[in-house]
């Protein structure tokens, strides 16, 4: 569904690439989480995959020789910023409105999507006044509503709080059932992994793991590339404090 081929991008007067050489590819219907510390190359990659940004070198297939090419959705990590409608049904038919369809069939489709994404009732409300969690959903109602087969969620727990992190898993798993192939790009495992088929690790640019996330939790250095194994982490109320880790330095 997805071919990654030596995927570089490096911006002028940056002293090493932002993405460097990255290879791989995701099937139809997989769940993967991309994770890396800050600046590893999350949100490059991201904007590589949905045309937004052109590589240095390398390249990015779409489909499986299928024409058209699948659409990709991107849901931004700010996501007020994604929000173009004054209200989540004028904000939904915005896209289909744009391919064509007329603003009645666009309107009756929003519907459908919204409440497919748990905002029936919540069609006309000002958009900015929704939650985090329901501002995600509604990104996603507007990717669904376009019929985007590919969707990538950038850092989708940024600010939220924990029944806003359930929404958010929520909508992976209603994007798993509808067969969706699915990108978490996050580097907090501990709120996502389980649903994930595969995990890849960006460091610094370079794809550093792409395999099962168990193994990567059980065997691999991911404290060296800036995540935390949330494995066996609390038991105590001393240790709820993040620290560097054993033999780290802070
Ligand atoms: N438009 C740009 N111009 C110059 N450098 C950029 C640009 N966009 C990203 N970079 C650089 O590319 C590197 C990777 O950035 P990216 O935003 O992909 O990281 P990330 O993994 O998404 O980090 P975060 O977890 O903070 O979102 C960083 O060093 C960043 O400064
Ligand atoms: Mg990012």
């Amino acid at each position: 569904m997805l071919e990654v081929k030596a995927l570089s991008r490096k911006f002028p007067g940056a002293d090493r690439a932002a993405l460097d050489s990255v290879s791989f590819s995701v099937s139809r219907g997989e769940c993967v989480v991309v994770s890396g510390a800050n600046g590893s190359g999350k949100s490059v990659l991201m904007s590589l995959i949905a045309g937004l940004d052109r590589p240095t070198s390398g390249a990015v297939r779409l489909g499986e020789g299928t024409v058209p090419e699948p659409r990709v959705g991107l849901v931004f990590q700010d996501a007020d910023s994604q929000i173009l409608g004054d209200t989540p049904i004028e904000d939904v038919a915005y896209g289909p409105i744009n391919l064509g369809l007329s603003r009645a069939d666009a309107r009756a489709l929003a519907r459908d999507t919204l409440a497919r994404m748990g905002l029936a009732g919540r069609e006309t409300v000002p958009a900015r006044s929704l939650s985090g969690g329901e501002k995600r959903r509604l990104a996603v109602a507007g990717i669904l509503a376009m019929d985007a087969e590919i969707v990538i969620l950038d850092e989708p727990y940024a600010n939220l709080d924990w029944p806003g992190v359930v929404q958010v898993n929520g909508i992976v798993r209603e994007l798993k059932a509808l067969g969706k192939t699915v990108l978490v790009l996050t580097h907090e495992l501990e709120k996502v992994l389980a649903l994930a088929d595969r995990l890849l690790v960006l460091f610094r640019g370079s794809l550093v793991y792409d395999g099962e996330p168990e193994a990567a939790l059980e065997s691999e250095p991911l404290a060296d590339w800036g995540i935390r194994n949330p494995l066996g982490s609390y038991a105590h109320v001393g240790d709820l404090e993040w620290t560097a880790g054993p033999g780290r330095a802070p």
